[in-house]
């Protein structure tokens, strides 16, 4: 793992958006403890916590989605340096094309993608997440706007308002069980229970 925290540095330092410390080590831990067989990340990047999901679990296979070619092209080369390409694939393109045609079953679902479509995929994801599996979701209170304690710019209105009807969609589904974490961009934690 110590490698993968040196590239996690290494991608902070070129601006590269990955999942940021804290909720990286909640992340890592919450996989450890839960053991999932299948993992779908949204938003993959150059492939950091899909690598530390597969390390934290030895018999996890992970899917990811990823609409830049090139981040996808750098993902599968860590794969294969990491010794994990084997059980891990990506899907290239839009989220939004690739989630509605989701077949299999997930155990564990890391949402990672575009801040203002998690509303819009919710339903398909609660639907591909297996009975006990875990939904994490990364940048739920969006900056603090989501939660009030910092004054939404008007251009993000739209945004912290599709955050928002996510987070309503995830709490006031019975089958559901859900916690918000006040931590970095805000996490949320979801378990499917039936
Ligand atoms: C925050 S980064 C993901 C970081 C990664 N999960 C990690 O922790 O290492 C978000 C990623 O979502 C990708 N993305 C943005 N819009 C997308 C879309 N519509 N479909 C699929 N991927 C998308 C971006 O290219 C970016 O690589």
């Amino acid at each position: 793992m110590e490698r993968i925290y040196s590239l996690r540095r290494q991608a902070v330092l070129k601006g590269n958006p990955i999942l940021r410390d804290k909720s990286f080590e909640i992340l890592v831990n919450l996989v450890k403890e839960k053991k999932p067989k299948s993992i779908l990340e949204i938003g993959t990047n150059v492939g950091l916590s899909g690598i530390a999901m597969l390390l934290s679990c030895e018999t996890a296979k992970l899917t990811g989605i990823e609409i830049d070619e090139e981040k996808v092209q750098e993902a599968k080369q860590n794969y294969l340096d990491f010794g994990v390409s084997e059980r891990a694939k990506i899907f290239i393109g839009d989220a939004s094309e690739i989630i509605k045609n989701l077949t299999g079953k997930y155990d564990f679902i890391f949402l990672d993608g575009p801040k203002g479509h998690y509303f819009e995929y919710a339903p398909d994801l609660v639907n591909a997440l297996s009975k006990g599996g875990i939904l994490f979701a990364d940048n739920v209170l969006f900056r603090g706007y989501v939660s009030g304690k910092v004054k939404t710019p008007h251009r993000y209105n739209t945004t912290k308002n599709s955050m928002q009807n996510f987070l309503n969609f995830l709490q006031q589904n019975k089958e559901l069980k859900t916690e918000i974490f006040d931590i970095e961009d805000g996490i949320s934690i979801t378990e499917k229970l039936v």
